[in-house]
C-alpha cells in the first residue's frame, strides 16, 4: 500500500531522489517523477507496463521554468498557454537536449504542461526539474481520476499519493502543436476545441495514431475496461441481450431502465451536462468494471463541447 496524504515536503524529498508519486491534477491522476533523471523516467514506464514508444507529458508550475526545456514557444501556441495555463492544456513544443529521449520516445517536439490543482502547483513550483506525469494507470487501463484508483492498481509499486480529492475536469488534457502554421489537436481532451478556436482560428484534428506517428500513444485500444464494452443504441443493445441470461451493466448521460437492477446502470448527469459527464466518466466506468456482470452496455454523448472528447474515449473502450 501507498501512504496517502498531503504532504508536499515528503513528496518533494521522494521525487528528488528519484521515486514516483500520484499527484492530483484537474484532468486525471499522474504517475509523476523527475523528467530530467532517466532513471526515474524509465521506472515510470515500468510501473505502468508503458511501451517505450509512447511519450510522456512533462508538468511545471511556470512558464519560466518551462523556457529552459524547450528552443522555442510559436506565438500562436504562446496565446494559448497565456490563456489556458494552469489548464488542461498540453502543449507540444521543439526540445532543449536536456529533456531524456525517453521522455519523448526520441521526437523532436517535448509534450509540456502546467496543470491546475493548488497541492500540485505547489509541488512544483519547490522543484527545480519538470515532472514527466502519464496518467497513473496500467497502460491501457481507465484513467484514475480519485486517489483511491491510484491506490488499487499501483499502491503496491509507489511509495506516495498526494491526495487532491476528485479530479474535476475527470477527461485528460487536450494536446495541441502547430505544424507549418496550422494548428493541430493530436488528442480530444478537457478542454473544449471551441475554446482554442475562439482564440487562434481553425484547427485540424489529427488523433488518429496508425497514420498519425507525431503521437504515437494515441492507440485505437485505450481507456479499456476488462469486461467487454459495448458501445450503442441502449434500447436496442438492451434488447439484443435481454433474453441471453448475460448480466449487463450499463453507462448512459441521464436515462435508467427500469427493467434492469438499478445498482448496475450508471448516469453520467442526471441534467445531461457534458462537463458534469466528463468528470465522473470515468469513475463510473470503473465501478461498473468491478461489478459482478458479463458485460457493459454504454451509449455516445452528443457530439458538441465536451461531448466529443467522452466519445473519444469511449470510441478507444470499445475499440478491440
Ligand atoms: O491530463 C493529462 O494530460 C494527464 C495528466 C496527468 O497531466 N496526463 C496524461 O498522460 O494523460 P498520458 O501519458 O496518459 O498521455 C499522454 C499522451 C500520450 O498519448 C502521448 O502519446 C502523447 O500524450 N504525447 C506525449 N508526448 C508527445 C510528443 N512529444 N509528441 C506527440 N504526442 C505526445
Ligand atoms: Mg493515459
Amino acid at each position: 500500500m501507498a501512504e496517502t496524504g498531503k504532504d508536499i515536503i515528503r513528496a518533494k524529498s521522494l521525487l528528488e531522489a528519484g521515486k514516483l508519486v500520484g499527484i492530483p491534477t484537474e484532468t486525471v491522476y499522474g504517475l509523476a517523477g523527475n523528467a530530467l533523471n532517466p532513471d526515474a523516467v524509465a521506472s515510470i514506464f515500468e510501473t505502468k507496463k508503458r511501451p517505450s514508444f509512447d511519450p510522456l507529458i512533462i508538468h511545471s508550475d511556470s512558464m519560466e521554468k518551462i523556457k529552459r526545456w524547450v528552443l522555442e514557444i510559436p506565438e500562436k501556441l504562446k496565446i494559448l498557454a497565456d490563456e489556458f495555463w494552469p489548464g488542461p492544456l498540453t502543449l507540444l513544443l521543439p526540445r532543449e537536449a536536456i529533456v531524456p529521449d525517453l521522455v519523448t520516445s526520441g521526437l523532436d517536439r517535448v509534450a509540456v504542461r502546467i496543470p491546475s490543482h493548488p497541492l500540485t502547483l505547489e509541488l512544483l513550483k519547490s522543484l527545480e526539474f519538470p515532472l514527466a506525469a502519464p496518467s497513473a494507470n496500467p497502460f491501457g487501463y481507465i484513467s484514475p481520476t480519485r486517489p483511491e484508483h491510484v491506490q488499487k492498481q499501483l499502491g503496491d509499486q509507489i511509495p506516495y499519493i498526494l491526495d487532491g480529492g476528485a479530479c474535476k475536469v475527470g477527461l485528460e488534457s487536450t494536446i495541441v502543436g502547430i505544424e507549418d502554421e496550422q494548428i493541430f489537436i493530436y488528442r480530444l481532451g478537457g478542454l473544449d476545441v471551441r475554446e482554442i478556436e475562439a482564440l487562434v482560428g481553425p484547427v485540424q484534428i489529427k488523433t488518429h495514431s496508425s497514420s498519425n506517428p507525431a503521437a504515437p500513444g494515441l492507440l485505437e485500444s485505450h481507456y479499456a475496461p476488462t469486461k467487454p464494452f459495448i458501445l450503442g443504441d441502449l434500447d436496442q443493445l438492451i434488447q439484443d441481450h435481454q433474453n441471453k441470461k448475460v448480466r449487463m451493466g450499463i453507462l448512459s448521460l441521464q436515462r435508467t431502465f427500469s427493467n434492469l437492477p438499478i445498482e448496475s446502470q450508471m448516469i453520467l448527469s442526471e441534467k445531461g451536462d457534458l462537463k458534469e459527464a466528463a468528470q465522473n466518466l470515468f469513475a463510473a466506468m470503473r465501478a461498473l468494471d468491478e461489478q459482478d456482470l458479463d458485460l457493459i452496455l454504454a451509449e455516445r454523448m452528443p457530439d458538441h463541447g465536451l461531448g466529443k472528447a467522452i466519445n473519444d474515449r469511449l470510441n478507444r473502450a470499445a475499440a478491440k
